[in-house]
């Protein structure tokens, strides 16, 4: 059986890239394969999370997770920080990761120009301990979008060049994922760029139908096709992302189609996505407020989703420490 892993950082609200991304895809997986799905509080240190909002964090998106389809009884969901064989495999992975190629990592670069304040070693090793969540259970597959794809090839890289020094066919190459298809990138609102936690473009899974509807008619457009088959600007081509995830493909061909000839409002086109996005946000919203009530539940979820976890990385990091010549006296 295949084994899969995915996670998603404790720092705001889950909005709808997190959905189509990653959620939507794992939970399409959890019956069929070995899955684990984990809050990354540990990266989400790197930012410098207020103590005090740390933990509402972790149950909110937890809450979230649970509202959005994943199955406890199916997967095994935990808190990263609940699973300390993580930073023992993030250390001992360490040591063959170069400072250089850590260096030349695209989200390290941007966080440099985001919080050069804040360059951390955490941010350095990011991509560190994101292979050592993923090598902790050898996953086969890692559901995420198309933002995590650099991530994912280091890991291949730590994975290869472990197996490689030690002479074993340990570690296997784990591959980003979305059903055979491209990782998806899920646009914002704001006409460029990737839906993100904190770049105000996003929607939230949590958000009032009201807002929805106003974030949407308010989205960047243009002064539509002046000519037929025109080539879509970028904000444009962006709302038709968002309605393929959301809309049926009749709808998706009618819009292209008034496009193509000249005849689109705009005004239309978003009172429709709007509505779509509304059908999925909606029936996630009204389960998350309920799970987040129930205190009981969210505890004995984490705690043996920790148990699970903890038992399968302690498999992998005894094999490691073997491996690597640590032994016990
Ligand atoms: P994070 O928390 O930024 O995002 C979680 C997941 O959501 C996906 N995602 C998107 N997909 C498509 N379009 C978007 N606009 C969009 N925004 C976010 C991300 O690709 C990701 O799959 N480093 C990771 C968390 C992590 C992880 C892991 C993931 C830590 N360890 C191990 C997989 C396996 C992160 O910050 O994702």
């Amino acid at each position: 059986m295949e084994t899969v892993v995915s996670g998603i950082r404790s720092t705001g609200m889950l909005h709808l890239g997190n959905y189509f991304g990653a959620l939507r895809n794992f939970t399409k997986m959890q019956h069929d394969a070995k899955c684990f799905f984990f809050i990354a509080d540990y990266h989400s240190l790197t930012t410098h999370p207020d103590p005090t909002i740390l933990h509402g964090n972790v149950k909110n998106i937890l809450s979230e997770y649970l509202a959005a389809g994943l199955d406890p009884e199916a997967a095994t969901i935990y808190v990263q920080s609940d699973v300390p064989q993580v930073a023992e495999l993030s250390l001992l992975l360490s040591m063959h990761a170069y400072v250089g190629e850590l260096e030349r990592t695209t989200s390290f670069k941007d966080k440099i120009r985001k919080q050069p304040q804040n360059v951390n070693a955490g941010l350095l090793c990011y991509p560190v301990l994101m292979a050592a969540d993923i090598l902790l259970h050898r996953a086969d597959k890692v559901p995420v979008g198309k933002d995590q794809e650099q991530h994912l090839e280091m890991t291949r890289v730590f994975a290869r060049r472990f197996n490689s020094i030690y002479g074993v066919e340990f570690f296997p190459e784990s591959q980003p994922y979305n059903f055979g298809q491209e990782l998806v990138k899920i646009p914002g609102l704001d006409g460029s760029g990737k839906m993100g936690k904190s770049e105000g473009n996003g929607i939230f899974l949590s958000e009032s139908d009201a807002s929805i509807r106003k974030k949407v008619m308010r989205a960047v457009s243009d002064s539509g096709p002046t000519e037929p088959n025109q080539p879509m600007s970028e904000p444009i081509a962006n709302l038709f992302t968002l309605l393929k995830v959301v809309s049926s493909p009749d709808t998706v061909e009618y819009f292209t189609d008034k496009y193509n000839a000249c005849e689109i409002r705009y005004g239309d086109l978003k009172k429709q996505l709007a509505e779509d996005i509304i059908a999925t946000v909606a029936p996630i919203r009204e389960r998350i407020e309920e799970i987040k009530s129930n205190d009981k539940y969210l505890h004995d979820v984490v705690m043996a989703g920790a148990e699970r976890a903890r038992a399968s990385a302690d498999e992998t990091i005894r094999a490691v420490r073997e491996i690597m010549g640590i032994k016990k006296f």
